[in-house]
């Protein structure tokens, strides 16, 4: 009877213990800063903006990459890749299930990007691993000549190198905004066409500097499609 009352006791006074060291490591984790996110006051995102802080985690790996000479993308191939500048470009590569949405799939590849040895290619960082449906707009590419022929004329892409007031300043963005939130994912390491490769990724905040040109699209008047005999 002694014995198991010793050990009750012994239980008693563990479990007090416990009690009072988990309520002391409460209260001292409650005694940090913390921001009362309530909904009335919550800080809200410009969602337009945001996007260019997206991977600037990796900038400083970027700045720190050297540069594969062998693997460099050029626009020229970027642009070959797209039915018109802005156009979701076509997948180059076989996909493995034909039935499959991509997501995850495809993200193991393009959601950081990296070389690809069966591609001998430096995989594209996605700039919007968030819309995993990756195959509802990349299509893989099944004939490179039309089946019959169209007016339809691709919009020139914006030249680069010309898009600064004087020497030395900041270029202006020669292209839209919409699906190029993401600046670094283009715009650094391996797979960046070399033209548009930046020097300075580690300036995280892009925007600061480089401001909007409004004046890229062109009225093309109403878009009248050939009538079919
Ligand atoms: C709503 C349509 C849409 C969906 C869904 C979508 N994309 Fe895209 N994607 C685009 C468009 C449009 C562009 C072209 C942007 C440009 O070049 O102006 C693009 C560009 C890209 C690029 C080229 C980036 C570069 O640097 O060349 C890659 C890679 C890519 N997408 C991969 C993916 C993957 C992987 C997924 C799925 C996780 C996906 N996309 C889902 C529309 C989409
Ligand atoms: C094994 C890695 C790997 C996987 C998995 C993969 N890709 Fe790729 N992808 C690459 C590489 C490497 C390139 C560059 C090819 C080149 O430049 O010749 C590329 C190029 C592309 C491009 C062209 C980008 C551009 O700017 O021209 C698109 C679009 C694309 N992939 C979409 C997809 C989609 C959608 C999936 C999923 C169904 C997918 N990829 C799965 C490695 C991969
Ligand atoms: C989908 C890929 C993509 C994304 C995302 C992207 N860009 Fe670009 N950027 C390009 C391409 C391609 C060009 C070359 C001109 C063109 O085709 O519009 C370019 C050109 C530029 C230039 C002109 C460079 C020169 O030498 O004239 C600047 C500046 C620029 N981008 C800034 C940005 C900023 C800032 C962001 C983020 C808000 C961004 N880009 C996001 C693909 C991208
Ligand atoms: C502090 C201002 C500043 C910030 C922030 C900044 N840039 Fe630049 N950027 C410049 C200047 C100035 C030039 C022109 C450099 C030259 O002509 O030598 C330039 C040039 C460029 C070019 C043309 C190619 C090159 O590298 O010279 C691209 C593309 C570019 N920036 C993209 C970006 C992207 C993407 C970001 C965000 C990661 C960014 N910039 C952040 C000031 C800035």
């Amino acid at each position: 009877m002694k014995k198991r009352l010793g050990i009750i006791s012994l239980f008693v006074i563990l479990f007090i213990a416990f009690i009072t060291i988990w309520n002391f490591s409460y209260q001292t984790g409650r005694e940090e800063a913390y921001v009362p996110m309530d909904g009335n006051n919550a800080i809200t995102e410009i969602p337009s903006e945001i996007g260019v802080f997206q991977r600037a985690e990796f900038a400083l790996d970027y700045a720190n990459m050297p540069i594969d000479e062998n693997h460099q993308r050029t626009l020229k191939t970027y642009y070959n890749n797209r039915a018109y500048h802005g156009a979701p470009p076509s997948i180059p590569h076989p996909v493995k299930e034909e039935r499959s949405m991509g997501g995850n799939t495809c993200l193991q590849c393009h959601q950081n990007g990296g070389f690809a040895e069966k591609f001998n290619a430096y995989a594209p960082v996605t700039p919007h691993p968030e819309m995993v449906n990756c195959r509802q707009c990349h299509v893989p590419q099944h004939t490179k000549t039309l089946f019959r022929g169209t007016n339809f004329e691709r919009l020139q892409a914006p030249q680069v190198g010309v898009n600064n007031a004087l020497e030395g300043s900041p270029p202006v963005v020669p292209h839209q905004i919409q699906m190029h939130e993401n600046c670094l994912s283009c715009h650094a390491g391996p797979s960046a066409p070399k033209e548009i490769r930046v020097t300075h990724p580690e300036r995280i905040n892009c925007r600061q500097c480089h401001v909007l040109n409004n004046k890229e699209t062109t009225d093309i008047g109403v878009f009248k499609r050939q009538s079919i005999p």
